[in-house]
């Protein structure tokens, strides 16, 4: 599938959503979750980002995303993170749902973004609710506790068997259902309900394009798929686009 009838659907395009993963930041030093390099400690995501992990043992889980901190705390936006802040400019209706915490899009300007996700500086008072950002790396104390009150704090992140915040998921899966294109980038496609954003798009004909490594769960459905790295696939779609007026 060239990249050229990709740009040309892009290019006609008024109403553009994205959905983007962890391949995203992936050249911005940032492990994927899953495929080489994917296990922390033998263990898979499956088996830290979840309620029943915390519970059992809140300090291993909190090293897990400590670790993930420090990482993210060195890594700046890349090529690719741009061009999407960019195209937020570019289009008229623009919408990026992204389920990464790293808040890489956004420190690379992007503004309408709906993180499904949760956010990997935020911590949420498992007593109260309460969230305060904590941008420490290290955090002073490991599991951090809340201030105001001393229980356990966790990450404001979405694990598995939770809902994804009602909000952003509403409007992700609206612009999937209005968007001309779906562009799907450096996700595995596998963990729900995310990757459904594309099952929506497609029941309401619009083109699907996925930038990936390699193909994925969603190869096969998708309208087109551009192998290759999403710091480089992006500009170079973005090149091929009229210029910007
Ligand atoms: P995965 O680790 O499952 O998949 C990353 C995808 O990015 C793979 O398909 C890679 O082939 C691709 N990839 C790697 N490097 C790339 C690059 N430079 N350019 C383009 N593609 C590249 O990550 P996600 O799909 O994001 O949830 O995982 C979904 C969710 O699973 C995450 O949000 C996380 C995890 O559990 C939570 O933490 C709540």
């Amino acid at each position: 599938m060239s990249i050229a009838l990709a740009a040309e659907w892009l290019a006609r395009a008024r109403q553009v959503t994205v959905l983007t993963g962890a391949g995203v930041s992936a050249e911005s030093g940032i492990p994927t979750f899953r495929g080489d390099g994917g296990y922390w400690r033998k263990l898979r995501v499956e088996e830290l980002a979840t309620p029943a992990a915390f519970t059992r043992d809140p300090k291993l889980v909190w090293e897990w995303y400590e670790e993930r901190r420090q990482t993210v705390a060195q890594c700046a936006p890349n090529a690719g993170h741009r061009v999407l802040a960019a195209w937020e400019k570019r289009f008229p209706f623009f919408l990026l749902a992204t389920q990464n915490v790293d808040g890489l899009h956004q420190a690379a300007g992007s503004v309408r973004v709906a993180p499904l996700h949760g956010d990997l500086w935020t911590l949420r008072c498992t007593a109260e609710g309460t969230e305060r950002i904590d941008r420490r790396t290290p955090l002073p104390a490991i599991p951090p506790r809340c201030p105001a009150c001393g229980a356990l704090e966790r990450p404001a992140i979405v694990w598995f068997g939770e809902p994804l915040p009602k909000e952003h998921w509403e409007e992700a899966t609206q612009a999937a259902v209005v968007c001309d294109v779906l562009l799907v980038i450096g996700t595995s496609g596998v963990v729900q309900p995310a990757a459904s954003l594309v099952d929506i798009a497609l029941a309401h004909h619009a083109r699907v394009i996925e930038i990936n490594l390699r193909e994925t769960a969603l190869s096969d459905v998708v309208s087109a798929s551009l192998q290759g790295p999403a710091a480089t696939v992006l500009p170079a779609l973005d090149r091929l686009l009229p210029p910007d007026t």
